[in-house]
């Protein structure tokens, strides 16, 4: 596979290149580029991260996950193209005189993710360094150039997007594929091809597991897929969406879907991550699936000309099952536009980048004090994510009063036999999900407060 790219604003064409090498290795291995650090090489430390900048903006991601395959046509910082002959990048400046750093492994990969967030004005500290980890200096220091850098302006002249290029190269390339309808015929052509989106899960395959995942289709030049229409009747999530684009698209409408969305992964995972991908990897502890599943989303499947949509829930047959065809593919998810009353509840042992051991979804319309529809679905509960739907029955049609409730715990027995594992026991897990029906039924009387009205 022939790649093109920028590196520090100078132009790189890599020709017969394995599509599936990851970034990071190109750059400490041939490039000599080892300010790039290697920690965990599964996306979690964040010492790798660079900046990755097309048309659609400028984000901080893991080069350990990032496959040159997705680089055609993007304009890549490291570190060492941050500071501007011998001028320091204000980020770089910062932590200097803050004392940002200690051993300094986690430093290049901490200043990388500072200085896209700078570039793009974001002042969220804590949530740009979810991503980050630093086992010696303590974030304090951190935070502290953070907040001076972020009162700097960015610096004449740095623009990690200047002479970005377009994508061409890809236009009728099967592994690269630019429309839907290309990936389509693609796929049919090659129906066992590792579809490749954001590589956050498909990067640890080769990563951790070793494995060869030739021939690969990479769907993350395919820009039909991107789109989210927000119409008057129906939201259409394309499977391409990242998880940090849905976040945004997301808040206005279930802003408490968009408070789980910015506890999922970390910004680096999200920045790339998709919709599609946390879909169709038919992880029992996928994040979105129960939201969506929640609100009654329907997703889009298309096998060459062939369309159909299907419920949500109903793709998930089984533990690792899927209603997936060879030669088929995941085109959008979409739901009816609906009154507000989602509530999305995580549980993790950290706040932040971390696993679910249970996520709760509820939906609960009321009508003049009665249930009229009871939407409620779990991720971490079963082999698959999944609706309660014993515990709906017992609720529907019911008063929406505390004693319904209360009727309604004993039915989570009756839809999840949970396991037990480093996450959580299964007790833990059934008492929670219990727990959180009646959390939902307080916040929404009033008698608690909600994830919202804490957050800062
Ligand atoms: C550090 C870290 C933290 C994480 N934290 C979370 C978390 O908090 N919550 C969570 O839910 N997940 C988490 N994940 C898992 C992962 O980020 C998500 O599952 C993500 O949404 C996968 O999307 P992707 O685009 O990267 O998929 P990929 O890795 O590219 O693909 C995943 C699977 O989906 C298939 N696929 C992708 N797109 C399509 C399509 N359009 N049609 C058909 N098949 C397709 C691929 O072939 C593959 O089988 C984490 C991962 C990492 C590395
Ligand atoms: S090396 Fe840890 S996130 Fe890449
Ligand atoms: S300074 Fe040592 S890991 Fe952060």
């Amino acid at each position: 596979m022939d790649i093109a790219f920028l590196l520090n604003g100078e132009s790189v064409t890599l020709r017969d290149v394995d599509p599936t090498r990851t970034t990071l290795d190109w750059l400490r291995d041939t490039q000599g580029l080892t300010g790039t650090k290697e920690g965990c090489n599964e996306g979690d430390c964040g010492a790798c991260t660079i900046m990755v900048a097309d048309d659609h903006g400028t984000r901080a991601v893991n080069a350990c996950i990032l496959f040159l395959g997705q680089l055609n046509g993007k304009s890549l910082t490291t570190v060492e193209g941050l500071a501007q002959g011998d001028r320091l990048h204000p980020v770089q400046e910062a932590m200097v005189e803050r004392h940002g750093s200690q051993c300094g492994f986690c430093t290049p990969g901490i200043t990388m993710s500072l200085a896209a967030a700078h570039f793009n004005g974001d002042r969220s500290h804590d949530d740009v360094l979810a991503g980050n980890l630093c086992r010696c200096t303590g974030y304090a220091p951190i935070i502290r150039a953070a907040e001076d850098a972020a009162g700097a302006a960015v610096p004449d002249g740095f623009d990690p997007r200047a002479g970005a290029l377009s994508d061409d190269a890809g236009h009728d390339d099967p592994v690269r594929p630019r429309t839907s309808d290309a990936l389509a015929q693609a796929l049919m052509t090659s129906p066992h091809a590792t579809l490749v989106a954001g590589a956050t899960d498909v990067g640890l395959w080769a990563t951790k597991a070793l494995r060869d995942l030739n021939p690969v289709i990479f769907l993350n030049g395919v820009e039909d897929l991107q789109d989210i229409h927000i119409g008057d009747d129906t939201i259409r999530i394309g499977a391409g969406v990242t998880l940090e684009k849905l976040r945004g698209a997301i808040a206005p409408h279930h802003p408490h879907f968009a408070e789980m969305l910015r506890r999922f992964a970390s910004v680096q995972v999200r920045n790339v991550a998709t919709v599609g991908g946390n879909i169709a990897n038919g992880s029992p502890i996928g994040d979105t699936p129960p939201a969506l599943i929640a609100l009654d989303a329907r997703l889009h499947l298309r096998r060459g000309s062939e369309r159909r949509a299907i419920p949500l829930e109903s793709f998930f047959i089984d533990y690792g099952k899927q209603d997936r065809r060879p030669g088929e593919f995941v085109e959008a998810v979409s739901f009816n536009r609906q009154p507000d009353r989602l509530r999305v509840y995580k549980l993790s042992k950290r706040f932040d980048q971390d696993i679910s051991a249970v996520l709760g979804a509820f939906n609960i319309q009321v009508e003049a004090g009665v249930v009229t529809d009871a939407r409620i679905a779990f991720g971490g509960m079963a082999g698959i994510p999944k609706r309660a739907t014993h515990v709906e029955a017992v609720i529907a049609g019911k008063p929406w009063s505390e004693a319904t409730v209360s009727a309604a715990l004993p039915a989570f027995a009756k839809d999840f036999t949970p396991m037990s594992d480093m996450r959580a026991s299964a007790s833990y897990r059934l008492k929670a999900a219990q727990n959180l029906l009646l959390r939902y039924w307080h916040e929404d009387q009033g008698l608690t407060t909600s994830v919202l009205e804490v957050q800062p």
